[in-house]
């Protein structure tokens, strides 16, 4: 699954790739179903709305379902990681986004690296989100909105906002972002579901409330080069890891198998039925 040097060269030059149709629709499918399940639970890694209940973040799902167990450790994403990054790479932070329909809110202009070297004392700028489309992203569900190079200013000034969602976020002022989307305009990339989008921890990058009556499931790993590792564990466990374990990818089949046990004995497709997988990789 490695990318071509074109690739490569996209994701240094714009901070960003976009790969339509990246996972097939049975991969989507058993993601797609263990969302609702995930998303039913009552537990403090599901962080909701501040207007309601609808969970806006479920952090750490990789940690008790096996279906995006085995997504983090999928060569889908850990190659390209790998080459993107120059080297070994762990999971700093997992996370599925609901967006959900008429409530979803903003996520302000920001960049991921500014919250982990703030909050995480991240050392370096070693590290990516690999993010998947669960439901199809339009101009109307809140698409990702990224400043093409904007990665290559390196780390921005930003403020610490703890009031405007439910979740705090360290955030770049109005003028440097007027001034950034004027050299680099902005983009929204789109796609349907099984599309991946896997972008530099510098890219400045927000969403729009989500006002339309669609749903924008994206599941986001953020992954760090193992010889960057977190130095500050003032955060939760399940928001900043502290497993700094190389991930290993596993078969590439892992995420169809699922869908082939569920046509055969739709029992297999339960939750409850299926323990994490063990034995494949370090992060076990
Ligand atoms: C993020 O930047 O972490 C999330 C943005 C989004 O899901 O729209
Ligand atoms: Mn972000």
């Amino acid at each position: 699954m490695k990318l071509t040097d074109a690739q490569l060269e996209q994701f240094h030059e714009e901070g960003y790739l976009f790969l339509p149709d990246w996972f097939d629709p049975d991969e989507v499918r058993v993601m797609k179903d263990e969302v609702p399940k995930v998303f039913a639970q009552r537990r403090q890694e599901n962080v909701r709305e501040k207007t309601g209940d609808v969970v806006r973040t479920a952090f750490a799902v990789h940690t008790y379902s096996d279906v995006f167990n085995r997504l983090v450790h999928h060569p889908k994403f850990l190659e390209p990681a790998e080459q993107m990054l120059g080297g070994q790479v762990y999971i700093h932070q997992f996370k599925i986004n609901g967006k959900a329909a008429f409530d979803g809110d903003v996520w302000q202009w920001h960049q991921d690296y500014g919250t982990w070297a703030a909050d995480d004392d991240m050392p370096n700028p070693y590290a990516m989100n690999l993010a998947v489309f669960l439901d199809e992203v339009t101009e109307f569900n809140g698409p990702l909105l990224f400043i093409p190079r904007s990665h290559q200013k390196g780390k921005l000034e930003a403020g610490h906002d703890l009031s405007t969602t439910s979740y705090p976020l360290w955030t770049i002022d109005h003028e440097t972002i007027a001034r950034l989307a004027g050299e680099g305009g902005i983009v929204a990339p789109k796609g349907r579901p099984g599309s991946a989008l896997f972008f530099h921890c510098n890219l400045v990058h927000g969403s729009a409330p989500n006002m339309s009556p669609w749903g924008r499931v994206i599941v986001y790993v953020s992954l760090n080069r193992v010889d960057n590792a977190i130095r500050r564990f003032k955060r939760p466990e399940w928001i900043a890891h502290r497993d700094f374990a190389p991930l290993k990818p596993i078969s590439e089949d892992c995420l169809k198998q699922l869908a082939r046990d569920a046509r055969v004995d739709p029992r297999a497709q339960t939750f409850e039925s299926r323990g994490r997988i063990s034995g494949r990789g370090a992060a076990e």
